[in-house]
């Protein structure tokens, strides 16, 4: 895994923003998969200055989100459509058929969470899949305990991830316990992934991303397996991390490389 540690959340978002910017440009038509959350919050503000400032043109980009409360429908401020309408689509030129985020009312979940993947499919794959963690590793609502092949299916919520997302709503009892997620092998299959992750509150599920052994105990550390996944964190997420000094020089031959064989 790549890992590539900034000072700060704010230099956290700049870098991911543009890993998802050279894309965007680069390919026109790509499909982001996009996450909510505290932590990508940065990142979205980042891509509309970009769009606003530089006209970064989003009209031929799909998105696909990770996950959605179950019971909470699109006009629902804590549900995740609501979340992303607000933070990011409402302000950019992203034409709102195409994004994707899955039903959180749907009648028959089962098919629904099978259709989800076929359109994912239909679409030619996720080209970049940025990601928060849990503070117990989870990626997307993939808990402890899920299987690393898993697919988009509904999932039972741990009382931690309860816990950590009641600042969201008003009351703890209010907070569902449901979830329809996409599955560590559907995030697997993405052609890159962004882990973003800032705070103390999350060095140790870093550390047992990147360094532990892979267990479906931390789901995150499966994207040991990921043909290009990509760790951006802040100093204090980083702050456990034994080989530190490495990733620094590894991110600093990396630069170098870039800057082509005469700099
Ligand atoms: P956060 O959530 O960004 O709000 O910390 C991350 C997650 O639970 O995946």
């Amino acid at each position: 895994m790549r890992v590539i540690v900034e000072s700060g959340p704010n230099e956290v978002a700049q870098t991911a923003a543009q890993f998802v910017a050279r894309l965007v440009r680069r390919r026109p038509t790509c499909v982001l998969g996009l996450a909510t959350g505290s932590t990508p919050l940065g990142l979205y503000a980042e891509l509309v200055r970009l769009h606003r400032d530089e006209g970064l043109d989003f009209s031929r980009v799909v998105t696909f989100n990770l996950d959605e409360y179950v019971g909470l429908g699109p006009n629902d401020p804590q549900s995740y459509r609501y979340f992303m309408n607000e933070n990011l689509f409402h302000h950019i030129n992203i034409d709102p058929r195409n994004t994707h985020v899955p039903d959180g009312r749907a009648l028959d979940f089962e098919s629904h969470c099978e259709q989800y993947e076929r359109l994912i499919q239909e679409e030619g794959g996720i080209d970049l899949q940025v990601l928060g963690i849990g503070s117990d590793g989870h990626i997307a609502f993939n808990e402890p305990g899920s299987s690393l092949g898993s697919r988009t299916r509904l999932k039972t919520l741990t009382s931690e991830t309860v816990q950590d997302n009641a600042r969201f709503f008003a009351r703890l009892e209010d907070v569902p316990r449901l979830a329809i997620t996409m599955g560590v092998g559907t995030i697997l299959e993405s052609r890159q992934c962004l882990v973003l992750a800032c705070g103390q509150s999350k060095a140790q599920a870093i550390r047992a991303t990147v360094e532990g052994p892979v267990t479906a105990q931390v789901t995150a550390s499966a994207l040991q397996f990921h043909r290009s996944a990509i760790a951006v964190l802040d100093e204090s997420a980083a702050s456990l991390l034994e080989r530190r000094e490495y990733y620094r020089e590894v991110e600093e031959s990396q630069r170098r490389l870039e800057q082509g064989p005469h700099a």
